[in-house]
């Protein structure tokens, strides 16, 4: 089974951002292939690390439903089926890349969450590494899409109401009694890379372990604002540096 890292945290924190950087550097590490997944239904990992998505479980799942593809002779629907969703892997150097996407048909998208599960079980053999980037909030983690993490990386932003999401989150993790090795905080966003007292105060009294502090970088918002990918930033940039950091402290 693959080494389970999984982001979460409130939105616009920077969970894709970061699930970008890290399977940037697990590729590159050269410790056996990766496999990213975006589990956000408003998926955009494949921004950050700039690649063209040619199809989602959820526009699959669509095409197959409505019986828009002929079902070649001899082949069962359900082997169709697997065949059908395997396109959802992108493969890339180093990395493959699933995207959940939606299913425009389905008024709840508990359906295609199902289906990442499904995919996720057969494919986790295959990867030294999986990391899931997830939605904001506490749907995926409360619907349980992941039978085992090993580590669970609780992102905010530098502000107090950030960080009490984040309590919640671990405190909703603990009632639902989901297994893990390693749970830490990862504050980002901090302006020059400092937290105020306060933010401190407010980290410990959630019993939050902090294991890295990204600082704002204006690099970040030059790349995004042009189209670039993130993962092209330059290994000596802030926020790639802050990101190899914690990789060393998670994978000591
Ligand atoms: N350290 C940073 N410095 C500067 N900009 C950043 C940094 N981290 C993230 N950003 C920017 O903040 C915005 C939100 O980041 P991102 O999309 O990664 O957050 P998210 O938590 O995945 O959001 P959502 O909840 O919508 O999925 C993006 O425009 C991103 O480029
Ligand atoms: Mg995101």
């Amino acid at each position: 089974m693959a080494y389970t890292i999984a982001v979460a945290g409130k939105g616009g924190t920077g969970k894709t951002t970061i699930s970008g950087l890290i399977v940037d550097y697990l590729s590159k590490l050269g410790k056996g292939p990766v496999l990213a997944v975006d589990a956000d239904a408003n998926s955009n990992l494949n921004e950050v690390l700039g690649v063209e998505v040619e199809a989602t479980l959820g526009e699959l799942r669509e095409e197959i439903a409505k019986g828009q593809e002929d079902i070649p002779a001899g082949m069962a629907k359900q082997e169709y089926a697997e065949f059908k969703f395997s396109e959802a892997l992108a493969e890339m150097d180093g990395y493959d890349l699933l995207v959940m996407g939606r299913d425009q048909g389905q008024g709840c998208y508990c359906f295609v969450n199902g289906l990442l599960q499904t995919q996720i079980m057969k494919y986790a053999g295959r990867y030294a590494y999986m990391v899931v980037d997830n939605e904001a909030g506490m749907e995926h983690i409360s619907r349980g899409i992941l039978p085992q993490v090993d580590v669970i990386l609780l992102v905010s932003d530098c502000s107090t109401r950030g960080i009490q999401a984040v309590g919640r989150i671990k405190e909703l993790i603990g009632s639902l009694g989901l297994k893990y090795k390693k749970l830490g905080l990862v504050v980002n966003l901090a302006p020059s890379g400092e937290l105020a007292e306060g933010i401190k105060a407010e980290i410990k009294k959630h019993g939050l372990e902090l294991i890295a502090v990204i600082p704002r970088d204006e690099a970040v918002y030059s790349y995004d604002s042009a189209g670039r990918p993130l993962v092209q930033l330059p290994q000596d940039s802030a926020v790639k540096k802050a990101v190899a950091g914690l990789m060393k402290y998670i994978l000591d």
